[in-house]
């Protein structure tokens, strides 16, 4: 592929007027960001041609693979019958069909679905439904929210609050007195000595305990996101989430299950919830891969039994007063429900079940890098967390920056990677096959070990 011909202009224009998410302040005007010029099946094309592998998948999104004529057509031709309607006084065909396909796919009893923009905008509902749903009911005290360190939950205000990222809370005036963090649960980061299982179990008790401070009565919802994906790819502990879900029913606590990333297919099932982790939570939260990243769309899975009590005559006269412009927006369900179609047809499910456990088997074999300290992962989700720490004092400042170190070697290696500090984290398309896996992890291997010579060299040292 051609290189870009108009790749200054692009680049000045990004530079002096895009605010991307997350940008560094301090180098803002200068990022000269890799411009994406097409994409296909698993591959991006940069701006000078070079074709890459889609590590990351988006962000944690595409899972049918870019450039599909038949999402396309079915979004133009809904452009042409309905491009919008309002979702306050109206409906539209698409919109209602993926609310009742969203209901027979979701686990137990979740068939109420509030749709919205974006992972942001489900989880703040899913908050918002606790608020009403306790204040409907006559405990207006019952609004605590317990969420866990590492955990990312989005980027609205509310959602911001339960995010337990110090990174993405600095700089910022986040906190409130009605949401509390658990320690993290992350069983690579246990006490010398201590076994997975006394770590789960202790993990389990730091929920029981808050609930127990801070009284049941007082705690509305417990969140968390089945793998914590942004966090670093934190698989917990066996049986740990099917535990914290117990509890919840014991003390009468909503159980929120973000599976903004975890959901549709990324650990081989439509959700992980119930197939993977074994339980049936009150509400459930959806994006990404609902519609492959093709277009913005989210959605907020309720329990009829968690509906039950606060709708009809038990809704003592109340309405939902929440909702967006684009709630159910036709454009994008029609994108949703072809994706799924897709995903269906082609049994995207079964092989990412069947390759899951190739792709983590190759992640492992990354461990005798000397620079390599952890490797995590689950079905077509992973993470290699690498650090020169422990090997060289005076390197701490490497750390930091090791994951864009890597990205940089991999880009070389037309692989694309997803740095997160010292970390990089992998959701590739789902349609990747096992030949590109192993082309994914060759690239990678190589990126690291470049690295690792990089640093070798500034240092003056071996790293054996
Ligand atoms: C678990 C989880 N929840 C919520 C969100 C927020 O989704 P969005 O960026 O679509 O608002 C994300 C985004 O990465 C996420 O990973």
């Amino acid at each position: 592929m051609k290189a870009l011909k108009n790749l200054e202009q692009i680049r000045k224009q990004d530079n002096e007027s895009w605010l991307h998410p997350w940008e560094s302040m301090t180098d803002v005007g200068a990022a000269n960001r890799t411009v994406v010029q097409r994409a296909e099946g698993i591959h991006v094309y940069d701006e000078k041609g070079n074709r890459l592998i889609d590590g990351p998948g988006g962000m944690w999104c595409m899972q049918i693979g870019y450039g599909r004529q038949e999402m396309a057509d079915a979004i133009a031709q809904q452009i042409m019958q309905v491009p919008y309607m309002n979702p306050f006084s109206l409906t539209s065909e698409p919109s209602a069909r993926l609310a009742a396909k969203l209901a027979e796919l979701a686990p137990g009893d979740l068939n109420h679905v509030f749709l919205t923009t974006g992972g942001s905008t489900a989880v703040d509902t899913a908050l918002r439904f606790v608020h009403f749903y306790n204040n409907v009911k006559g405990r207006p005290n019952k609004k605590h929210i317990i969420s866990r360190a590492s955990a990312y939950h989005g980027s609205t205000y509310l959602c911001s609050l339960v995010t337990g990222k110090d990174r993405d809370r600095n700089w910022f005036d986040i906190g409130s007195p009605t949401v509390h963090f658990l320690p993290s649960v992350n069983p690579s980061r246990r006490p010398a000595g201590m076994s997975v299982e006394a770590f789960a179990d202790e993990k389990v008790r730091d929920l029981e305990q808050k609930i127990l401070e801070l009284g049941a009565e007082n705690v509305g919802a417990f969140i968390a996101e089945p793998i914590q994906s942004s966090g670093g790819v934190i698989v917990p502990p066996n049986g740990y989430l099917r535990r914290c879900w117990e509890l919840c029913r014991k003390y009468e606590v909503l159980y929120i299950s973000d599976e903004v990333v975890t959901g549709f297919g990324r650990l081989g099932h439509w959700f992980a919830s119930k197939d993977v982790f074994g339980i049936e939570p009150d509400l459930i939260t959806s994006a990404k891969g609902l519609t492959s990243g093709y277009l913005p769309l989210g959605a907020c899975l309720i329990s009829d039994r968690v509906f039950a009590e606060v709708s009809g005559r038990r809704a003592r006269g109340a309405t939902f007063g929440h909702g967006f412009t684009y709630s159910g927006h036709p454009v994008c369900s029609v994108a949703a429900l072809k994706s799924i179609e897709i995903i269906e047809r082609e049994g995207i499910l079964e092989h990412v079940r069947e390759l899951g456990p190739y792709f983590q088997s190759r992640l492992q074999e990354l461990r005798d890098i000397p620079i390599v300290f952890d490797v995590r992962g689950m079905g077509l989700v992973g993470c290699v967390e690498c650090s020169v720490k422990s090997i060289a004092e005076d390197s701490l400042a490497f750390d930091s920056d090791l994951g864009a170190r890597i990205d940089r070697h991999c880009h070389e290696l037309g692989l694309m990677v997803r740095p997160i500090v010292n970390q990089c984290v992998f959701s590739p398309p789902l349609v990747i096959t096992k030949q590109e896996v192993d082309q994914m992890m060759d690239a990678l291997r190589e990126g690291i070990v470049r690295t690792m010579h990089d640093i070798e060299q500034e240092l003056g040292i071996t790293i054996a």
